[in-house]
């Protein structure tokens, strides 16, 4: 009798101890984030429908730069230009998925995704980006793409533009002339009648921000301009200008029909201020909140115009400058409407998060003026956040969950799709990526805290990305995949990293359920109750 007492009691003390696995406090980076009320695990499950995907852009693993008809991008200006891409990396051949679309769509199939986010590659489709020609070779490449995507039972999320303009627009001013605009929204309405039966969400823009300053400020990205002041502004504004076209567009000719969805994918930083006793540092750090995200999240989820501290602060500063007007545009009366409301989601690319104090002696009018000093914002990255591959990447799991807040709170609580997030490494073939599992793992568990706790309307997760691949100006010497790839082979074989099976296994979970987290204490304890009940139970 007592015997069956006790294994009653320890298999009771079994279920107990899976149910209260969140009574044990997880931190997954507990040398810097382990404030218990912030940075502790958190388990659970995703809403029913959560969907979870993984992205790629054209320019990064497409190859074929010069193939079937395709006309030159920028981002083939820019790469085939010395001194641009670290070691002279191109994205000439890249993943060669242009060739290679099966094993991407392969992988994905071991992955278990049900979605996958690609981009469209404009020249591949329109080679001088304009609609008089049309190259069928780039029309049947992804209807190829995406009919074998749907076979594999994976629907596509499509990006319109992830940076690669066609060379020949930008020739023309790219987006600093606004023609660009007709040019867009003739592009989009061609792709949402080749595709758009097939095509459940698109995404007009990847990273505005992206393109507005570091193509055209910074010079750090294709196409490459160092014109910081008044041309980013010009930029942002045709881009935003485009958005709306092809949202009516779509609205308008398309929807009834095709009945998919469409919005914009907007990157930020999570800015904390730096000093949360200090008014002028928290107004400070909602600043650049609002010049990084604001300046496109404001006019399309808001009112269809620019945030009001950026229309203030530029147009003063102009006046100082001697300007008779303010460098940053106005959109016109019909602008706005025809812009306000013209996403049926946010899409959010995250990756990490600044603080942000006040530059309270701003450099005087001497200085030419930017994007960055208009902001009269200091930003920074703490040295003893975890670092990565890349130096503007560091993991700040919290971040994550307070720029969804801040989303939420900011833009009425608008549907959020994560459309972008990981971490890079240098030791790129490394298949044993640890540092890429604990990053997933405690950004997930923040996302998962944004639904659970805040009510954040969180419909869906991208990792970053499917497999290596061009990064940018980095080249191949960062990595942000699941997939390794040896870019001196011709096969290219995808490889699964363990990171791979890691997010497999989420998304087989659908989150985490506390009983399928490994914990070495958990486990060991579960076992040890284990063996002693079937010791009891043979006696
Ligand atoms: C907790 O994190 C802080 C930094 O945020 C660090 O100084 C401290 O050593 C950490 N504590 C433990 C037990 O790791
Ligand atoms: C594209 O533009 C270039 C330069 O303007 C021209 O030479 C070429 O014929 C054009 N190609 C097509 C297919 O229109």
């Amino acid at each position: 009798m007592t015997f069956l007492i006790i294994y009653y009691m320890l298999f009771c003390l079994m279920f107990f101890e899976d149910i209260s696995a969140d009574e044990y406090p997880k931190f997954i980076y507990p040398d810097v984030f382990n404030d218990s009320k912030r940075d502790a695990f958190h388990y659970g499950t995703f809403p029913e429908d959560f969907i979870w995907s993984t992205a790629t852009a054209s320019y990064q693993i497409e190859g074929a730069w010069n193939e079937d008809g395709k006309g030159p991008s920028i981002w083939d200006t820019y790469s085939h230009e010395p001194g641009n891409i670290d070691n002279g990396y191109t994205g000439d051949v890249a993943c060669d998925s242009y060739h290679k679309y099966q094993d991407d769509i392969d992988s994905m199939k071991a992955l278990g995704l049900k979605y996958y986010r690609f981009s469209l590659s404009w020249p591949r489709i329109l080679p001088n980006g304009t609609i008089d020609h049309i190259n069928q070779p780039g029309i049947d490449y992804y209807n190829n793409l995406i009919n074998a995507l749907r076979d594999a039972g994976i629907s596509p999320m499509v990006t319109l533009y992830h940076w690669d303009l066609p060379q020949a627009l930008q020739d023309q001013g790219g987006w600093k002339n606004d023609e660009i605009i007709g040019h867009y929204k003739d592009y989009a309405r061609l792709c949402f009648e080749e595709f758009g039966d097939r095509v459940g969400f698109w995404i007009t823009f990847n990273e505005p921000w992206v393109t507005t300053i570091l193509g055209h400020e910074f010079a750090s990205m294709a196409p490459g301009i160092r014109e910081p002041g008044t041309t980013p502004y010009i930029v942002a504004h045709n881009i935003l200008r485009s958005h709306a076209e092809a949202y009516h567009v779509y609205d308008y000719s398309f929807r009834s029909k095709q009945k998919g969805k469409i919005g914009i994918t907007l990157n930020s930083d999570y800015y904390q201020a730096a000093d949360m006793n200090d008014p002028d540092t928290i107004e400070a750090a909602e600043r650049a909140q609002q010049f990084v995200m604001g300046w496109f999240g404001h006019p399309v989820y808001k009112n269809g115009d620019y945030p009001e501290v950026m229309k203030e602060t530029i147009a003063r500063k102009s006046t100082q400058e001697g300007l008779s007007e303010s460098r940053l545009p106005e959109f016109t009366e019909n602008e706005k409407s025809f812009l306000a409301k013209t996403a049926d989601f946010f899409g959010l690319n995250c990756y990490t998060t600044s603080y942000a104090r006040s530059i309270r002696n701003p450099a005087g009018p001497l200085i030419p003026p930017s994007w960055s000093t208009d902001q009269d914002v200091f930003s920074w990255k703490s040295q003893n956040w975890p670092t990565s591959g890349s130096d503007w990447l560091r993991p700040v799991p919290w971040g994550v969950r307070r720029l969804l807040n801040w989303i939420k709170n900011e833009y009425d609580d608008p549907v959020i799709y994560i459309t972008e997030n990981g971490i890079s490494t240098i030791d790129t073939a490394n298949l044993h990526d640890q540092i890429r599992i604990d990053y997933y793992s405690a950004y997930l568990s923040e996302v998962l805290k944004a639904i659970d706790i805040d009510e954040v309307n969180v419909k869906g997760y991208t990792a970053w990305s499917l497999m290596d691949n061009f990064e940018w100006s980095r080249g191949y010497t960062e990595r942000f995949g699941l997939h390794y790839i040896d870019f001196d082979s011709t096969e290219k074989t995808r490889i699964p990293k363990d990171s791979a099976a890691f997010y497999a296994q989420v998304i087989a979970d659908n989150g985490f359920p506390a009983s399928s987290v490994q914990s070495g204490f958990n486990a060991g304890f579960r076992t040890i109750l284990l063996a002693i009940c079937i010791v009891f139970a043979i006696i």
